[in-house]
């Protein structure tokens, strides 16, 4: 598939053209009209393989030109994935190639991409600066470079067209202040987080998730405690408190998704006067260390991988709790036991197997 810049080396001045991020069905019908166009019409690919599983996943902008006569017609579109931050599906319409079209389109992008917009907000955050990614055909170079791209690595087939791939770094707008439900405060205490092995460890997690996600959140008890409970690892957080005595603060727990190199963790939470100050972190780096370190149930499932993917379901409020900590969201919020969640992933690279 050609997932690069297609038009000829030496744009000119762009006529009255305007770029728009893909908002609606129709105007993503459109930008996969020219798609087929471009690439099934003109170039053969099969339309089965052109629209493919990345195009939910993905930021599509839309170039159209505004005429004299006041209509507008649709000019050339391409699509942006953000967990690699590469362009791909960049089509032009014949007829406007030469005139500008492609490089307004790389430059909408970068703006797009600086003003941390669309899906670009997810996997901008906590960042300063972005590198943008595409695979061009070597005869497309000239042009990614002179808009100030460069090129990286050695030159590869792609698709049996030699390919380079062109890389430009683009400094970020300033981020807005995210939404921070519980305010950090410095830790006054210390905290630990054991993998649960007896029944009893297992319940006081159980406790801790019925005090947060049934009594606080509302969430029901047939929704809280599922099928996948017995299938998995849980974690205990506790602390110590003013008397000696051990106090449950937080729990998590991780499930293996049965045959595959991933896991879900879930039921992350805090009891309310231990959140902030990095509690719910704790959680988070401790379930991370158990998967990497091949234990338990987690261990069993990663036997024969080097690597798994951390998938989560956020709650919308949560969602930058796990950006923070590396999670990159990916697709659009969907629904899930009544509340709006998103899903976030993160690759966790497994210590090497003892023989
Ligand atoms: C979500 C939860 C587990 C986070 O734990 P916490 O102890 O409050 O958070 P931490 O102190 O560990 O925060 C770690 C970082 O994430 C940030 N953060 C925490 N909650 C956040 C939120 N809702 N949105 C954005 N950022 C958040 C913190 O500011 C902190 O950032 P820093 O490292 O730059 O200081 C906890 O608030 C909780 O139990 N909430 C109720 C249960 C829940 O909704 N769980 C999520 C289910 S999907």
């Amino acid at each position: 598939m050609a997932s690069t810049y297609n038009a000829p080396l030496v744009p000119s001045a762009a006529p009255a053209y305007s770029t728009v991020l893909c908002s609606t069905p129709e105007q993503m019908q459109r930008a996969l009209a020219i798609r087929h166009k471009v690439f099934c019409e003109e170039q053969g690919y099969d339309p089965a393989i052109e629209v493919d599983e990345l195009d939910a996943l993905c930021d599509h902008l839309l170039l159209t030109k505004k005429n004299e006569d006041g209509t507008e017609e649709d000019v050339g579109t391409l699509r942006w994935y953000p967990p690699k931050g590469k362009v791909g599906r960049v089509a032009v319409h014949k007829q406007f190639r030469g005139t500008g079209a492609g490089s307004t389109l790389c430059l909408a992008l970068e703006e797009h991409v600086r003003e941390r917009r669309g899906k670009a907000a997810d996997v901008m955050r906590g960042k300063t600066s972005f590198d943008l990614v595409a695979h061009s055909q070597k005869i497309a170079e000239v042009f990614y470079h002179r808009l100030g791209w460069e090129t990286v690595g050695e030159d590869f087939l792609e698709e049996g067209q030699p390919h380079c791939k062109v890389v430009k770094t683009i400094q970020l707008k300033p981020e807005p202040a995210i939404a921070v439900l519980n305010g950090s405060k410095p830790p006054t205490r210390s905290y630990s987080v054991r993998w649960c092995e007896t029944q009893s460890d297992i319940d006081r997690c159980i406790q801790i998730r019925i005090a947060v996600f049934v009594d606080e959140q509302g969430f029901s008890m047939e929704d809280e405690l599922d099928e996948k409970d017995p299938a998995s690892d849980h974690f205990l957080m506790t602390t110590v408190g003013a008397d000696g005595k051990e106090e449950d603060a937080g729990t998590i727990r991780w499930w293996p998704k049965p045959g595959l190199a991933a896991g879900k963790i879930g039921r992350v939470c805090v009891l309310p006067k231990y959140r902030g100050g990095g509690t719910g972190k704790l959680l988070m780096t401790s379930i991370e260390e158990h998967v990497r370190n091949r234990r338990g149930k987690a261990g069993e499932a990663s036997k024969g991988k080097e690597s798994v993917t951390a998938v989560v379901h956020s709650q919308m409020h949560a969602e930058g709790f796990y950006a923070k900590a590396g999670y990159v969201r990916e697709g659009d919020k969907f629904m899930e036991d009544g509340a709006f969640h998103c899903k976030l992933v993160k690759q966790i690279q497994l210590v090497p197997e003892t023989a």
